[in-house]
């Protein structure tokens, strides 16, 4: 018989104590496949154990020593053979035994004396049958490892994207860093000139006031105000840069009581306007005390300041939860702004009114939101025209 071309170089083991058996079982075995042949039971447990074990063994069932059911339990005991079939060589009869025979886990029985077609087609029927299951588990071990490839790229990339940001983040704070001390260094710089200008500018409006005629001792009066105004703004960005340089110490902070005490001293600027003021009780926040009360007294001095010409001023401060957050919030009815502009309104000296109704540098929301991303929070502005504003701002997720 021609040896099919998809079978696999099987190997069969052919265990039988009479050796008339075993050469008449290689001589017709051995053209399909390699066969190997054993003599007693102990003799076929060591070579069912060897590497590659066979892909089937044809077990005499009557040998003396160890029978054919005793090799076959003890091979299926073993994890290396339990999964190779094994067929009886039996000259019996008897059901009963052949009922042991495949509860031990033979799969099938051939009768001495041995019909050669009998015994050529049941080989061709296991060996397509284990051609195929090796095919199967050959596809299963590539489609696992493809999949183990495939996590392995996912990981690598994953871990790449972190790296990646990380490098970023890095870069991004450095540059920030930078930019921060360049601006600490150059504000800090520019007030010594700016000292002298106002000084001597001062000096010489009392000394020379009297030789001066009038637009003389005017423009020098502007050069007066508009160095100022530039100490102010100077003082502004160190105050903007001092935010995010100062060291961080995180308490329990008792928001209530701090937006009451700023209160009472923003309100001595105020006393014409009388603010309806209204605070919620027991508002708790994480964070660092000092920079807290920069935000407050900067958004509670908006709230004063755009309420200004409202006929009855009210502010609220306040907390509620939304999407699982802790939202603390300002509320005022003062003049608004327009929400066109919004994303303006944290970007230093960026002012969406004019300094002649409502004065201001335009650094208070640009230091307050630094301060709130330093908290690992946000802020925003809401306003609906002349009904008011609202801001509102988070502090890092999960605290109180
Ligand atoms: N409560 C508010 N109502 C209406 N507009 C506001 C309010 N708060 C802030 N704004 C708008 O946002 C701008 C920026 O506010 P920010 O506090 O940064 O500056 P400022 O108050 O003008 O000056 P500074 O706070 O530096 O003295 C304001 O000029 C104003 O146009
Ligand atoms: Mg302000």
């Amino acid at each position: 018989m021609e040896k099919p071309a998809h079978y696999l170089e099987a190997s069969i083991l052919v265990v039988d104590d009479e050796r008339c058996y075993t050469d008449e079982l290689a001589g017709l075995l051995g053209p399909l496949c390699r066969v190997a042949v054993a003599h007693s039971g102990e003799q076929a447990l060591g070579r069912a154990a060897s590497d590659p074990s066979p892909n089937l063994i044809l077990l005499d069932w009557r040998m003396p020593g160890m029978s054919g059911l005793e090799v076959c339990r003890e091979l299926k005991r073993t994890p290396r053979t339990a999964l190779i079939p094994i067929i009886f060589l039996t000259d019996d009869q008897d059901w009963e035994s052949e009922n042991l025979g495949f509860a031990a886990g033979g799969v099938d029985y051939l009768r001495k004396p041995l019909s050669p077609a009998v015994v050529t087609a049941n080989l061709h029927n296991y060996l397509a049958l284990i051609n195929q299951r090796q095919g199967l588990e050959q596809l299963v071990e590539a489609r696992t490892q493809q999949i183990a490839d495939l996590h392995e790229e996912a990981l690598q990339h994953a871990k790449e994207l972190d790296r990646r940001v990380a490098q970023r983040t890095e870069q991004l704070e450095l540059v920030n860093k930078e930019l921060e001390s360049f601006c600490y260094s150059v504000s800090h710089d520019l007030r010594a000139p700016l000292r002298a200008i106002n000084g001597f500018s001062r000096a010489l409006l009392d000394q020379a006031q009297d030789q001066l005629d009038a637009q003389s001792v005017e423009y020098i009066q502007r050069i007066l105000t508009s160095g100022r105004r530039m100490e102010e703004l100077i003082q502004d960005l160190l105050e903007l840069s001092r935010v995010t340089r100062s060291h961080f110490n995180t308490t329990a902070v008792d928001l209530s009581a701090l937006v009451a005490s700023v209160a009472e001293r923003i309100a001595q600027d105020y006393q014409e306007t009388r603010v309806e003021l209204e605070i919620q009780a027991n508002m708790l926040a994480l964070g660092d005390a000092r920079l807290l009360r920069i935000v407050v007294e900067n958004l509670l001095s908006n709230a004063y300041k755009f309420t200004a010409h409202s006929p009855q001023p009210r502010v609220r401060f306040g907390c509620r939860e939304e999407r699982g957050d802790q939202v603390y919030f300002i509320q005022d009815n003062g003049a608004g702004f327009d929400e066109h502009y919004a994303d303006k309104l944290f970007v230093p000296f960026q002012r969406l009114h004019h300094p002649s109704d409502y004065p201001g540098t335009g650094i208070g929301l640009a230091t307050v939101q630094r301060v709130i991303r330093r908290h690992g929070g946000k802020i925003w502005g809401r306003s609906t025209g002349d009904q008011g504003a609202e801001f509102c701002f988070t502090l890092a997720p999960g605290r109180f």
